[in-house]
């Protein structure tokens, strides 16, 4: 993971995004409510909460795989609903996804699913067809090798293991030369050591390439490691918006909704050397984290 094998990866200019009192109901539920909240280009952006909150929603209303019941979302100013047909496509295109099964195609080999994330530049019967070209081929490669699993390029994407599995799709991601990075619990199913390796990936990409990231976290100690700013949603709402050092435990308890005998154990996936991870990254942020403690 050299930055100089970054470069050779073309990449778009990262997305910044605004959401502006933004709801969306399914019949009487309000799974996200009146939220409000940026995040500025280049952003590791964790989203927190429990299971129901509304975090998977909000990330299918920015890539409009869902549609706001009200409120707008803009991207450099233009308003992510109002896109229509090519404009649409485009920017499903321009946000990559990554989800906590994966998703890739169990019976074709890794090289092929990463080219996958081409298809969106590929006509209808190229795509069909699956006729990739040279330059996908060595855009996958790149990809592979950067995620250090170059070695499984020719397995079957079944016989990997989940954390190789979910590095195959950031790779995946990667040659999709998205704007933007939306990762919906991406270590969920992952042990621990896999999961740091995986969230490892997606903030080197953040950092060396300056994407755009927004990852759906279940626990706060990864989003405290790993990421920029944090936004906590509670029952569709936004409970909490700040630095992961500002997270104090009352904070935590309001977006998990426990009581006094709150504790963060309880949400944690005690990733190891996520602390150190981010030591590396930033002493100042990590010493003040430790110290409020
Ligand atoms: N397609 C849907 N139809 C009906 N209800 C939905 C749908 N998607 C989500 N919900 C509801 O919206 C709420 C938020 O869900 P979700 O966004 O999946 O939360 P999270 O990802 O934080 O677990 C939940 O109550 C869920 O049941
Ligand atoms: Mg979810």
């Amino acid at each position: 993971m050299t930055p100089d094998r970054v470069t050779t990866l073309p990449s778009a200019r990262p997305a910044g995004l605004s959401y502006r009192k933004v709801t969306k109901r399914f019949g009487s539920v309000t799974a996200v409510d009146d939220v409000t909240f940026d995040v500025p280009e280049g952003q590791m952006l964790g989203i927190i909460g429990r299971s129901g909150a509304g975090k998977s929603t909000l990330l299918r209303l920015t890539n409009r795989l869902a549609d706001p019941t009200s409120g707008a979302m803009t991207i450099d100013d233009i308003d992510v609903g109002a896109l229509k047909g090519k404009a649409l496509l485009r920017w499903r295109a321009e946000c990559a996804m990554i989800f906590q099964q994966f998703n890739l195609v169990p019976r074709l080999d890794v090289l092929t699913n990463v080219m996958l994330g081409r298809v969106h530049r590929m006509g209808p019967v190229a795509s069909i067809f699956k006729l990739f070209t040279d330059e996908d081929r060595r855009a996958a490669l790149i990809a592979l090798e950067r995620l250090g699993i170059i070695g499984a390029a020719l397995q079957q994407a079944a016989t990997l293991s989940g954390g190789q599995q979910q590095r195959v799709a950031i790779a995946r991601a990667l040659v999709q030369e998205p704007r933007l990075i939306l990762a919906d619990e991406p270590i969920a199913s992952l042990d621990p050591m896999n999961a740091k390796h995986v969230m490892e990936a997606l903030r080197a990409i953040n950092g060396e390439q300056g994407l755009t990231v927004i990852c759906n976290l279940h626990t706060l100690d990864t989003a405290r490691a790993y990421c920029d700013r944090i936004v906590g949603m509670r029952d569709g709402r936004v409970v909490f918006e700040g630095k992961a050092t500002e997270l104090t435990t009352e904070a935590a308890r309001e977006i998990y909704g426990a009581g006094q005998e709150f504790e963060e154990a309880t949400t944690s996936t005690s990733l190891p050397g996520a602390i150190a991870a981010r030591d590396a990254r930033r002493p100042l942020a990590t010493a003040q984290a430790i110290a409020a403690r």
